[in-house]
């Protein structure tokens, strides 16, 4: 079964008008690994634009940061699954660790976020992981596995074989503290063995999982040859055309 290689860039809050349509300018006119798909998780304000910008761009795709649990209604400043349907996105990250530290957001509110975006066509990128604490306790497999149990495997096997799942530890993101390729891969290989035992081997094994956190150009290659790292989802070093796409290209 052969997986998709994923180079997603989130530019969380990032970025004025100009700089952003020139960052997708540059990554559209790149010279791109052509085996790995590239997605840029924009802020939502340019979401359209972008759409429209790299529509006929091959290997290159639009996600969102975030969408709300319902379909429509009086959430002022939200954005909803229909929304980014409706202007052509394709993909939604679901689950940041920044949007369930600053927005409270629960493994069963993640969930139903989940079913939202599969319901309106969007293919959700799933966020996992866990905090220093709970690494330095030991238990950050089984609490990571957690995770993907109380958000995801409510879905029937068709429904999760097109989610795509990012194991981020908290304390890898924004610090420069890289995960070690043995540290990520160990994470990937429990994540893969949890969904085979939930679901299938084969689907299991169809599924991307990508790692972020401090994901760099110096030390892409090393993470991506991991056995069971599929790609990453990369912050900082999204942010610069010339360092995102030697991460793409370090596959
Ligand atoms: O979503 C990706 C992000 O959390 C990782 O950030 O800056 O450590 O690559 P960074």
């Amino acid at each position: 079964m052969t997986r998709l290689q994923i180079a997603a860039g989130n530019w969380k809050m990032n970025k004025t008008f100009e700089d952003a349509m020139q960052l997708s300018r540059a990554l559209a006119n790149a010279t791109r690994d052509e085996n790995v798909l590239t997605i840029m998780a924009t802020p939502s304000i340019y979401l359209k634009m972008i759409v429209d910008q790299v529509l006929h761009v091959p290997g290159l795709e639009v996600a969102a940061q975030n969408c709300h649990e319902k379909e429509s209604g009086a959430y002022t400043g939200e954005i909803s699954a229909p929304m980014l349907e409706s202007i052509g996105v394709k993909y939604v990250i679901i689950g940041h660790s920044e949007r369930r530290e600053y927005f409270a957001e629960s493994n069963e509110v993640l969930a139903r976020k989940v079913d939202i975006a599969l319901a309106n066509n969007l293919i959700p990128i799933f966020c996992c992981g866990e905090s220093l604490e709970i690494r330095k306790s030991g238990k950050h497999l089984s609490y990571v596995a957690n995770q993907l149990k109380e958000s995801l495997y409510h879905l029937s096997a068709e429904e999760l074989s097109k989610v795509i799942v990012a194991y981020e530890p908290i304390w890898a993101i924004g610090t420069g503290e890289t995960a070690s390729p043995e540290q990520a891969q160990e994470m990937h290989e429990y994540l893969r063995n949890a969904l085979a035992e939930q679901y299938s081997e084969d689907i299991a094994n169809g599924i991307s999982i990508l790692y972020g956190g401090s994901v760099k150009p110096a030390n892409a290659q090393i993470i991506f040859s991991q056995k069971d790292v599929d790609g990453g989802l990369v912050g900082g070093a999204s942010l610069k055309a010339e360092d995102f796409v030697q991460i793409i290209n370090a596959f």
